[in-house]
This record gives structure tokens, C-alpha cells and sequence, in this order.
């Protein structure tokens, strides 16, 4: 049982989408969609046809569902194709000083940008971060990605800084934003 609960979506072209949990039997659909990322926009690190392997990716998905996991998946479902993906992290320090602390990804594929599932997914993993007393949520996004940073922005996301040439596309040297949200506390 998934603890984020599943729920359905409508987005602004009229879709019905359901979130959820990924399941074993999504495996296919998430190398698929993952390939289809890697090829559509050079906005993340995924690479085309890297294949993880499906029992690494399966128990990761599993261990993700125990109630003391901060780490937590959620896809987004069109059918059983999987068209978006996040992902809650701890900070990987794994020291007792930096429990409060999580890292975040979402990717969609290109088709379905604009249509509000990246405002839904990330709504859904504050919620939940929020719920397993995550205080310090953060990522890194390039600075050309305009669409994500406002969205972000949108959380209450701040920049904090620049990691300069952190990435090297197609001849380019492109900077990345440390952004990060601190969270109150759950009542
Ligand atoms: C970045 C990404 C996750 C955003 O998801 P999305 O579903 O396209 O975003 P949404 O439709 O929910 O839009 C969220 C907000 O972004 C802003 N936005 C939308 N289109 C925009 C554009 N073309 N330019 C700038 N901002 C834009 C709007 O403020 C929008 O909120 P609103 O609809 O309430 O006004 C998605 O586009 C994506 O997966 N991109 C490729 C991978 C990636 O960049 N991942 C993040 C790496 S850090």
C-alpha cells in the first residue's frame, strides 16, 4: 500500500490521469518512459538506454512503500503508460544531523508539459515530505529551465546559489541553481 494515496488528475486539456505508486508491472512503461526522457529534452541526467536493472529498480520501488521510508515514488498514469515520475530522497549524508533534509526529481514527458501534472506531482511530494518531518527540501535545476524554476518558485522554492559549468551540453557549458524550501512543521 502506497503511502501516498492514489488519486486522479484532469489536466488542462481535459485528460483523466491517475497518481500513484509504481508497481512492479510498470517496469516496462518506466524503460520506455525513461528512454523517452533521455531522447526529448537535455533538462535532466537520464541517459538513452540505460537500462536499470528491473530487480534493483523493483525493490527500490518496494522498500519505498514501508511507512519509516523517507524515500517515496510517484508516478503519473495515463492507461498503464507512465507520462510523468517524481521522487522523494533523504540526503544521502545518512547522518543523524541531516534527517530533516531531502532531495527531490520530477521529470514529465515533453507531450504532457503545461498541462498542471508537475504542479500536481510536486504538491503531492511536499505533502509527504511534510508528513515524514522533512524540514529542508531541495534540488538542482539548470539555470535555462524555465519552465521547471517557476514552478519551483510557484512552492516557494528560493535560490540559494549557483553551481557554475555544472553540466557540458552540446558544447555548452550550462549553470545549475541550488534551490530549496523549508517546510513548517506539521501540527
Ligand atoms: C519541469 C517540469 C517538471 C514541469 O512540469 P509541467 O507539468 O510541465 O508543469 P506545470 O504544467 O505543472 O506548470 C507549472 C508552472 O510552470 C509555469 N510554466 C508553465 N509553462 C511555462 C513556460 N513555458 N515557461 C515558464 N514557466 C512555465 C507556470 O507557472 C505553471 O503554473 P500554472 O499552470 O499554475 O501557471 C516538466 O516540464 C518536465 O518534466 N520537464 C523536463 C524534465 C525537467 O526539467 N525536470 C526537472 C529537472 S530540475
Amino acid at each position: 500500500m502506497s503511502r501516498i494515496a492514489p488519486s486522479t488528475i484532469t489536466t488542462k486539456s481535459g485528460a483523466p490521469l491517475l497518481l500513484r505508486a509504481p508497481e512492479p508491472s510498470d517496469y516496462d512503461s518506466y524503460v520506455a518512459f525513461q528512454h523517452q526522457a533521455a531522447t526529448e529534452t537535455t533538462h535532466t541526467l537520464q541517459i538513452p538506454g540505460r537500462i536499470r536493472p528491473r530487480e534493483e529498480l523493483v525493490s527500490v520501488w518496494r522498500n519505498a512503500l514501508s511507512d519509516s521510508s523517507v524515500e517515496s515514488f510517484l508516478g503519473c498514469f495515463s492507461g498503464n503508460t507512465l507520462v510523468g515520475y517524481c521522487g522523494l530522497h533523504p540526503d544521502r549524508k545518512e547522518h543523524p544531523w541531516v534527517r530533516h533534509v531531502a532531495l527531490f526529481g520530477m521529470i514529465i514527458l515533453k507531450p504532457y508539459w503545461g498541462q498542471g501534472i508537475g504542479k500536481e506531482l510536486l504538491g503531492k511530494l511536499i505533502q509527504h515530505a511534510q508528513l515524514m518531518g522533512i524540514i529542508r527540501l531541495e534540488a538542482l535545476v539548470r539555470v535555462t529551465n524555465e519552465r521547471a524554476i517557476q514552478l519551483y518558485k510557484n512552492f516557494g522554492f528560493e535560490i540559494e546559489g549557483t553551481r557554475k559549468k555544472a553540466a557540458l551540453i552540446d558544447g555548452q557549458f550550462v549553470d545549475e541553481y541550488f534551490i530549496a524550501k523549508m517546510i513548517e512543521r506539521t501540527p
